[in-house]
């Protein structure tokens, strides 16, 4: 007898609901419960004998996903949202059930070499040449950290100062996972303040960089989750190579937008940094989770990461394993969502996405500016526009938000810029639709 017998019937209905959400979508009022609803409704769940396949489904269905925030609904314009193409979430269903283990070519060739595809992709776009390669990480956080550490390794094999403290050069505008990796690697952060759209400018860089003692890398924005900005990336490579030092580009959000020519030139000098990383789950339309890191000499990886073992001896060196360019050894093919939507619908339909979103956030933001009562504040940059009501208390606001999120209107939250309450909207679904969000925003006037 089978320990886990299959139970073809939950199989079909599992299938049958992945096929309707991926035709059709979440359901824009579902959002968190309290622990105490959860509790209640769960309770009990996991026993000795088991529930029914049947009942256990009805679990994900009935209470697990509506509980769950819907960000792939077109309305989703909060944080950065996603909107994977339904290609790259039949392929990330198919890759579960593969279950390919892609940390090495032994266990993923065909997989891997699908994903170095889609990075190779990428790196084209950057303007980088066959020398450069990465791997798929779960997501920016972990890309940043992997890239740091190996702009670290570099740095110390060229630097013989040990004793000094390391130092991460970024601006005020960079995202919590660089602190996050700040703290990892026991380095500290030296902040480099931006102009009034949220930008790095070289010589505000140098001026910090020649003020400190051991910065070992440069983090430019391709795209701060804020605001949208992006920094000087000509005058910061100029920098970066001048003071023999690392440029990475955290590009989790805004580094999609190489896809299109349109917006390609917004990223001139990224060609010479020395590592990105960009987000396929934010706004390069694949699932959950996905993140590109790319180095432009990808053996400065390898000097970095990769684990060594008596049972990892008898894999092929020569080959190219995943596992040799950043933290980790076990790893899901999580590029082959990407790879097989590049493949399906080719690259001019991800520029016309692209071009899409950005039309869609150039119209909210006029329509913003046309609207008594609301104040476009930045933006758009890239598809992030911060605006402010001129008639709501910040505590009306709120309930507005609140009201748009619950009722599956609009998922529009507040943010600060510049000490000031202001509301973030940042575009990454083509299927958005800005006369629509323009008639909820109407509500705040
Ligand atoms: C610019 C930027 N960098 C890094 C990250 C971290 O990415 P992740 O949430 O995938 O770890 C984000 C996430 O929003 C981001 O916007």
């Amino acid at each position: 007898m089978k320990a886990f017998p299959p139970d073809k019937v939950t199989l079909e209905r599992i299938f049958e609901w992945a096929r309707d959400r991926i035709e059709n979508g979440p359901d824009p009022r579902n959002g968190a419960q309290t622990n105490a609803v959860l509790q209640d409704r769960m309770s009990g769940s996991i026993t000795t004998k088991g529930l029914s396949g049947t009942e256990a489904f009805a679990l994900f269905t009935d209470v697990i996903a509506p509980s769950t925030r819907p960000f792939n609904h077109p309305t989703s314009l909060a944080f950065v949202a996603a909107a994977p193409t339904p290609a790259s979430f039949g392929m990330d269903i198919a890759l579960s059930a593969a279950e390919i283990f892609a940390g090495n070519w032994d266990g993923g060739s065909g997989a891997i070499h699908a994903e170095n595809q889609a990075l190779a992709w990428l790196a084209n776009l950057a303007g980088w040449s066959d020398k450069a390669g990465g791997v798929f990480v779960s997501g920016g956080t972990m890309g940043n950290l992997s890239a740091l550490h190996a702009a670290r390794v570099s740095y110390r094999s060229e630097h013989d100062n040990p004793a000094l403290g390391l130092q991460i050069l970024c601006s005020d505008e960079a995202h919590s996972s660089i602190e996050a990796v700040a703290k990892v690697m026991d380095a500290t952060i030296v902040k480099v303040p931006t102009d009034s759209n949220g930008v790095m400018s070289a010589s505000a860089a140098r001026q910090v960089l020649e003020s400190s003692d051991a910065v070992f890398v440069i983090v430019a924005n391709a795209g701060a989750t804020n605001c949208g900005a992006i920094d000087d990336l000509p005058g910061l490579a100029a920098l970066a190579q001048e003071k023999n030092i690392w440029l990475h580009v955290d590009g989790a959000y805004g580094l999609a937008a190489m896809a299109s020519p349109h917006t390609r030139t917004a990223f001139n000098g990224i060609e010479k940094a020395d590592s990105f990383i960009v987000d396929p789950h934010k706004w390069l339309f694949a699932p959950y989770d996905s993140c590109a890191l790319v180095y432009r000499d990808a053996a400065k990886g390898a000097q970095a990461h990769g684990q060594k073992g008596a049972y990892l001896d008898t894999l092929d060196k020569s080959e190219w394993n995943p596992s040799d360019y950043a933290l980790h050894l076990t790893r899901r093919a999580r590029g082959l969502p990407l790879w097989f939507s590049l493949v399906s619908y080719g690259t001019d339909a991800y520029a016309t996405a692209i071009d899409q979103t950005v039309s869609v956030a150039n119209a909210i933001a006029e329509g913003i500016k046309a609207q008594d009562g609301l104040e476009l504040v930045l933006g758009p940059q890239l598809t992030v526009i911060l605006f402010k009501t001129t008639r709501l208390s910040p505590t009306e606001v709120d309930d507005w938000a609140e009201k748009q999120r619950r009722s599956g209107a609009l998922l529009c939250l507040p943010t600060t810029w510049r000490d000031q309450k202001v509301l973030r909207i940042c575009v990454v679904n083509p299927q958005t639709d800005a006369e629509y969000v323009l008639g909820v925003l109407k509500t705040l006037a």
